[in-house]
C-alpha cells in the first residue's frame, strides 16, 4: 500500500497529497528526460523528426465576425481563451482584469491596445471597485477559478479561498451588462455542487435569466477531449428566448477505435470531421489517430512542469497516438532535436496551443510551464466564440 506523505510547496504553503510510488514516477521520468536532453544538446543523436507544419489552423473554427458594437469586459482572463472567442466574434473589448502577470503580458502582446490591467495590485478583481464600469459594459466574461470544483482538486466548493463566483456575482450585479456568460469545471454540474449552484450562482444574480449547459471542444473542431459547462445570462426574457445553444458543428466519432461516421446530424445539416492530434499537428499517417486526453494545467498542479498529462489513463491515449506528452518545448525546432522515449513525437508549445484550439498567430508569453498553464487553464477559443455568436445573435434587437 503506497504511502502518502504531505507536502509543502514552498509558494503557497499549500498542502497536498503524493504517494512514495508517484513521487518515484516523477523522479524517474524527470532523470530519464534530463539525461536525453542532455544527450540532444551534446549532439548525440540525429535530428529524429521533421519539424511539423500543422494542418489544423483553429482561425478557420473561428472566422473573423464584423464589430457587432457590444462592449465586453472580460474577468480572470488568463492567457485569453475567452477573449480571443470574443474578439474573433466581433464584440469590442473594454477591459481585461487578471492576477498573474505573465498573462497580462500575454494579452498585451497580442492586443497592445487592450486595456489590460494584471498583477496584484492592478489586475486582482478583489479590490476593484466595478461601479466605474457602470452604463459602459454590454457583457461581462471570465471563468472563476475552477480548482475548488476540479476533479483533480479535492472539491471544496465555498470552502475553498480559491472559489471566486462571489466576485464574479458582484462585478455583474454592480455593472448589470446586458447579459454574462461564465465557464467552469464540468464538476459543477456535480450532484455535490447543486446546492452551491443554486445558493452563490443562481440566488446571487436574481435580475438575470440564466441558462446552463455543457459544451464539448471536439464538437466544435478542437482535436481535444475537453467538456466545460456555460452559464449565460441575460437581463430579459426577450434575450434568453433568442438565445440558442450552440449546435456542434463537428464529429469527432470516426476517430479512435469507435470509427462511426457520424457527420450527418439527425437534422440532416452536415457536419465537419474533426481533425485527429496527429493530422492537426501534420505529422505523418500511422493508421491511427485521435482527440487529445484533456490537457492539464500546469498552473493548478503539484509543482510547475513541462508536462500536458492528465492522468495515467492519458498516457496510454498519448501513447497509442505515438506522441509524447512531457518535456514539451519552448519551440518545433527545439522539439525535433530532443528525442522522447520510443522515438514518439515530442510536442512543443505551439503544437499544444493548437490542440487548444489557439491559433499559431496567439503568441504566449513566459517559460514553458507558464505558457503551459496558460493553455491548460483556458477555455478553447472556438468554443468561446461558438457561445459569443449565439450570446450576439440573441442580444439583437
Ligand atoms: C480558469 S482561469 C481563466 C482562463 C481564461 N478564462 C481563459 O479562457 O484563458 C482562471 C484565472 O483566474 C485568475 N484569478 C484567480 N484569482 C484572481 C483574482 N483575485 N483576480 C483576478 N484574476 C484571478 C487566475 O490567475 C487564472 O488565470
Amino acid at each position: 500500500m503506497p504511502v502518502k506523505q504531505s507536502v509543502y510547496k514552498n509558494t503557497s504553503q499549500k498542502e497536498y497529497d503524493i504517494t512514495d510510488e508517484k513521487r518515484e514516477e516523477y523522479r524517474r521520468i524527470s532523470m530519464e528526460s534530463r539525461q536525453a536532453k542532455l544527450a540532444a544538446d551534446d549532439g548525440l543523436h540525429e535530428v529524429i523528426h521533421e519539424i511539423n507544419t500543422p494542418l489544423l489552423n483553429p482561425n478557420d473554427l473561428m472566422p473573423q465576425l464584423p464589430l457587432n458594437d457590444i462592449k465586453a469586459l472580460s474577468l480572470f482572463s488568463g492567457g485569453g481563451g475567452l477573449d480571443l472567442g470574443f474578439d474573433r466574434a466581433g464584440y469590442t473589448h473594454k477591459a481585461s482584469y487578471e492576477l498573474i502577470p505573465i498573462c497580462k503580458e500575454t494579452l498585451q502582446e497580442n492586443r497592445p491596445h487592450w486595456n489590460v490591467f494584471g498583477g496584484p495590485e492592478y489586475g486582482d478583481v478583489t479590490k476593484i471597485d466595478w461601479s466605474k464600469y457602470k452604463g459602459k459594459i454590454d457583457l461581462i466574461h471570465g471563468g472563476p477559478p475552477c480548482q475548488p470544483f476540479s476533479i483533480a482538486g479535492q472539491q471544496k466548493g465555498i470552502d475553498d479561498e480559491r472559489n471566486m463566483w462571489g466576485e464574479f456575482n458582484r462585478a455583474v450585479n454592480t455593472i448589470k451588462p446586458k447579459a454574462f456568460v461564465a465557464e467552469n469545471v464540468l464538476g459543477l454540474l456535480n450532484p455535490k455542487f447543486k446546492d452551491f449552484v443554486q445558493k452563490y450562482i443562481l440566488d446571487e444574480l436574481t435580475d438575470y435569466q440564466i441558462v446552463k449547459f455543457e459544451m464539448h471542444a471536439s464538437d466544435y473542431g478542437v482535436p481535444q477531449i475537453r467538456k466545460r459547462v456555460f452559464f449565460v445570462g441575460f437581463k430579459t426574457k426577450k434575450a434568453l428566448s433568442k438565445f440558442v445553444i450552440p449546435e456542434p458543428t463537428h464529429s469527432s466519432e470516426h476517430l479512435g477505435s469507435k470509427k462511426v461516421d457520424s457527420t450527418i446530424s439527425l437534422f440532416g445539416a452536415r457536419k465537419e470531421k474533426t481533425m485527429g492530434v496527429r493530422e492537426a499537428l501534420g505529422l505523418v499517417n500511422i493508421n491511427f489517430d485521435n482527440l487529445a486526453p484533456t490537457i492539464r494545467s500546469a498552473f493548478t498542479g503539484k509543482r510547475n512542469t513541462t508536462s500536458v498529462l492528465n492522468s495515467s489513463a492519458g498516457q496510454k491515449s498519448w501513447g497509442d497516438m505515438e506522441l509524447w506528452p512531457n518535456g514539451v518545448q519552448a519551440n518545433r525546432e527545439k522539439a525535433s532535436q530532443f528525442p522522447a522515449k520510443h522515438d514518439h513525437f515530442r510536442m512543443s508549445v505551439q503544437d499544444v496551443g493548437l490542440i487548444q484550439g489557439f491559433p499559431e498567430n496567439w503568441k504566449f508569453s513566459g517559460a514553458v510551464y507558464q505558457v503551459l498553464g496558460q493553455i491548460g487553464n483556458s477555455v478553447s477559443p472556438p468554443v468561446a466564440y461558438q457561445v459569443a455568436k449565439n450570446v450576439a445573435n440573441a442580444l439583437k434587437a
